[in-house]
């Protein structure tokens, strides 16, 4: 049986679509985004409660996104603010900018920390101190999809409890059916990822 298979369906009645705003997407901006997601909206005749958000890539753009008052950042439930940063390195004064976003009034959701490949144990740690910070676990991480660096970070991070959201990070769903159909999960990640689920839930519906 597939893993997803198991995976809680209860909050699956509920998406946030959050395309990447970064440098490399100068037109992403939140209007332009609007109008794509109202377009979709409007030829989208399923059951699904379709909600529109961003990830945000921590680059040189992110600044001018932040602090635009006329378009405000696109949020997951009024005030969590999805944001993500390079594979490879940290974001230049990457604290400094937490704590920005921190003073604007948003909750940060960092997506995928697994696969900073530049973090280690004790980043996790501190970047989770403050409390206003939270983790969400890319789906496809755990199966080995990424590889196995990046399947091991997840394990830690799933074991030890410092995931708080999960994401499905869908590009193409071909390539998400094929890699949920040939990895496994144990039950006891499985069960770990239910309880994500059900914060998704919480999140969204509260
Ligand atoms: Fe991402």
């Amino acid at each position: 049986m597939p893993p997803w298979t198991v995976l809680n369906s209860r909050a699956c009645r509920a998406f946030y679509l959050t395309p990447h705003v970064m440098e490399n997407f100068l037109e992403n901006n939140p209007k332009f985004l609007k109008q794509h997601f109202y377009n979709l909206i409007n030829g989208y005749a399923g059951n699904i409660d379709l909600r529109l958000a961003a990830e945000y890539m921590l680059d040189s753009s992110f600044d001018s996104h932040l602090e635009n008052r006329e378009n405000k950042p696109l949020t997951i439930a009024d005030d969590h603010l999805l944001v993500e940063t390079s594979y490879l390195n940290p974001p230049l004064n990457f604290h400094q900018t937490i704590q920005k976003i921190k003073q604007k009034g948003y909750r940060i959701i960092l997506a995928h920390p697994e696969r900073y490949l530049y973090m280690d144990r004790n980043d996790y740690r501190k970047l989770k101190a403050d409390g206003f910070l939270f983790f969400q676990l890319n789906l496809l991480s755990p199966t080995g999809y990424y590889g196995k660096q990046v399947r091991e970070n997840a394990e830690y991070l799933l074991k030890n409890d410092f995931y708080t959201f999960t994401g499905t990070d869908i590009h193409n769903l071909e390539f998400h059916r094929q890699a949920f159909n040939i990895k496994s999960l144990t039950a006891k990640l499985t069960d770990r990822i239910n309880i994500l689920i059900e914060n998704n839930r919480q999140l969204l519906f509260n």
